[in-house]
This record gives C-alpha cells, sequence and structure tokens, in this order.
C-alpha cells in the first residue's frame, strides 16, 4: 500500500510517499524559516498563504520522484492536530480533495504520533514496548507505547514546551528564529560552572515538565550579564545543560514506573546533540537502549505523516 503524506502543522510543507513493501519512496520538504525570520516567530497567516503555494507543486514533486502517477496512490495521510489551525486547513482541505477525486481513503493523524513513529523510518527501529520522550517547538510529554496506536501519556509540559524554552531563551540571547539550533551551537564554545539553572519538578514526584520557569531564569541571567561571546556562550551551556538534564531525569523515572528497556526520543529537541549524548549515557547505565529519528526526521516532515498514515 502507497500512502501520500501532507504535513502542514507549523511552518514546513512536508510531503512524502510511503510504501508498506518498500519503505519511503519520496521525500519533499519546503521551510518556511526564511519567510518568519525577519518577525522573529512563526506569523500564522504567512504561514498558511505559503502552503497555499507549495502544496500541490511539492505533491507533484513527490510524485515524481517515486516515479508513480496519482492512481498509484491507496491513500491520503494528513496531519490534522495539533498545529497552526489555517495552516493544518491548508493540508486537511487538500487531503481531503484529492481523496475524494482519486477514490480513495484519507486518515488524519496526530502530530505528535507522527514524531513518535518516525524511529521507524530507520533501519535501526525500536521494538515494541518503550517510552517515548517527545520534545517539540509546540509539546513536551512523556508516552508509554504498549505497540501501535497504543499510547499512555506518561507525562507533560504543564506551560511551555521544551523546543520553545530554547527559542525564547535564544532570542533573550540575541539569536535568530528558530533558536533552538543556534543555542545549542553556542553552548559547545561554553563552559560549565559559571551559571547554575534550576532543574524544574525535579524535587517532587510525578512526569510531568515545567520549563516557563527555566526561560524567567534565564532572562534575569542574561540582564545582569556581560555581553560578550564567552559569557554568552556559557549561559546557553547552563541552559541546555539544564534542560536536557531535567529531561533525563524524568525519562530515567518514566523507565524505573514502567519497567521498559528501550526510550525513544523524537520531535524537533531531539535533533540535540548534548540530548542524545546524555541519554544515551543514562540508557548504557540502566542496561537499556537508545533510538532517535535522523536528524532530518527529527523536525516536522511528511514521511512520518506518511509512515503513521500506513
Ligand atoms: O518538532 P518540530 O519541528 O516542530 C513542532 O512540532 O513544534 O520542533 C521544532 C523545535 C523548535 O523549537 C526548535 O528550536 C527545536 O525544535 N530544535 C532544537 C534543535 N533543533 C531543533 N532545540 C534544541 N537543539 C536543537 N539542535
Ligand atoms: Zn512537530
Amino acid at each position: 500500500m502507497r500512502v501520500l503524506g501532507i504535513e502542514t502543522s507549523c511552518d514546513e510543507t512536508g510531503i512524502a510517499i510511503y510504501d508498506t513493501d518498500h519503505g519511503l519512496l519520496s521525500d519533499c520538504l519546503y521551510s518556511q524559516v526564511k519567510l518568519h525570520a525577519d518577525y522573529g516567530g512563526v506569523v500564522p497567516e504567512l504561514a498558511s498563504r505559503d502552503h497555499v503555494r507549495k502544496i500541490v507543486p511539492l505533491i507533484k514533486q513527490a510524485l515524481q520522484q517515486a516515479h508513480l502517477n496519482a492512481t498509484d496512490i491507496n491513500g491520503i495521510a494528513f496531519t490534522q492536530g495539533p498545529g497552526l489551525v489555517g495552516a493544518l486547513l491548508v493540508g486537511a482541505s487538500v487531503a481531503k480533495s484529492l481523496a475524494f477525486a482519486w477514490n480513495i481513503p484519507v486518515v488524519g493523524v496526530h502530530h505528535m504520533e507522527g514524531h513518535l513513529l518516525a524511529p521507524m523510518l530507520e533501519d535501526n527501529k525500536p521494538d515494541y514496548p518503550f517510552v517515548a520522550l517527545l520534545v517539540s517547538g509546540g509539546h513536551s510529554m512523556l508516552v508509554d507505547v504498549k505497540g501501535l496506536g497504543h499510547y499512555h501519556v506518561l507525562g507533560e509540559s504543564i506551560d511551555d514546551a521544551a523546543g520553545e524554552a530554547f527559542d525564547k531563551t535564544a532570542k533573550l540571547l540575541g539569536l535568530d528564529y528558530p533558536g533552538g539550533p543556534l543555542l545549542a551551537k553556542l553552548a559547545v564554545e561554553g563552559e560549565g560552572g559559571h551559571y547554575k539553572f534550576p532543574r524544574p519538578m525535579t524535587d517532587r514526584p510525578g512526569l510531568d515538565f515545567s520549563f516557563s520557569g527555566l526561560k524567567t531564569h534565564a532572562a534575569n541571567t542574561i540582564r545582569s550579564a556581560n555581553k560578550d561571546r564567552q559569557t554568552q556562550a556559557n549561559i546557553a551551556f547552563a541552559f541546555q545543560q539544564a534542560v536536557v538534564d531535567t529531561l533525563a531525569i524524568k525519562c530515567k523515572r518514566a523507565l524505573k514506573q514502567t519497567g521498559r528497556k528501550r526510550l525513544v526520543i523524537a520531535g524537533g529537541v531531539s535533533a540535540n546533540k548534548y540530548l542524545r549524548e546524555q541519554l544515551g549515557n543514562l540508557m548504557h547505565q540502566m542496561g537499556g537502549q537508545v533510538f532517535y529519528p535522523s536528524v532530518q526526521y527529527c523536525t516536522d516532515n511528511g514521511a512520518m505523516i506518511a509512515y503513521a498514515g500506513a
């Protein structure tokens, strides 16, 4: 079965074709980053309009790349939410219209289920069951995954998502949008021991997260600190360490609570090298394994939606 996947939840138009026998046949992505950069964040109306411009050409490109015609597609999957409502509407309208015209089934996919299943696009994929840490720009959650479609949310962020905290702190450091990857790059030049950020909600039981306090702590630290590059890098380092430490503490707790031996990390922040390293160390200590998508499938893409739909 060949499924056309359509992702338009935020600032990326992602179109891919997944074949249940042969894997990914094509994968096209258009990022709107440049469009929103001048505003320091995503402008929803501009995002919707740009999806309208890009979606049909990208679908044609995906078919061409896979050497397929429309009649070779057996189903369509689109991101149903969560996301920007106007942007989602573009994907949903095109998906449903094409499915009607081509007389094939169409299915809405939860954006976070797409992220959760992204590691399944890799050669080295996890067996079920596992614990998934989903860390994106809009959501942070820990999920106990018993099998495909069997999810139990163990905890989630009660305020800012991990990616959001990265982006907001990056902005305070004067970095461009989207700041997460730029902050991570700056942190490489930083050294530890100069600043200490809190590890929110780790001193009490439970698996929920809170990141808005870290952002406030960052704002206060940055306001009273020198503006030279080394100081800024030291702050980036301490901030990243606090987020990653907090995530690692909660992952360890979730694995102990569920007895799972496999940890999956997915979503935009799972591209973060320091997070991958630290969770790799944790799983090594615990005698388990960690899995994550390759970098292009950490952030939003059509391939994860096509896979989840299939
Ligand atoms: O999953 P995603 O593409 O979009 C949402 O569903 O939100 O995640 C985007 C988020 C942004 O906040 C971005 O700054 C963050 O992922 N991100 C990173 C890194 N790469 C992307 N955060 C920290 N380190 C990175 N290397
Ligand atoms: Zn996402």
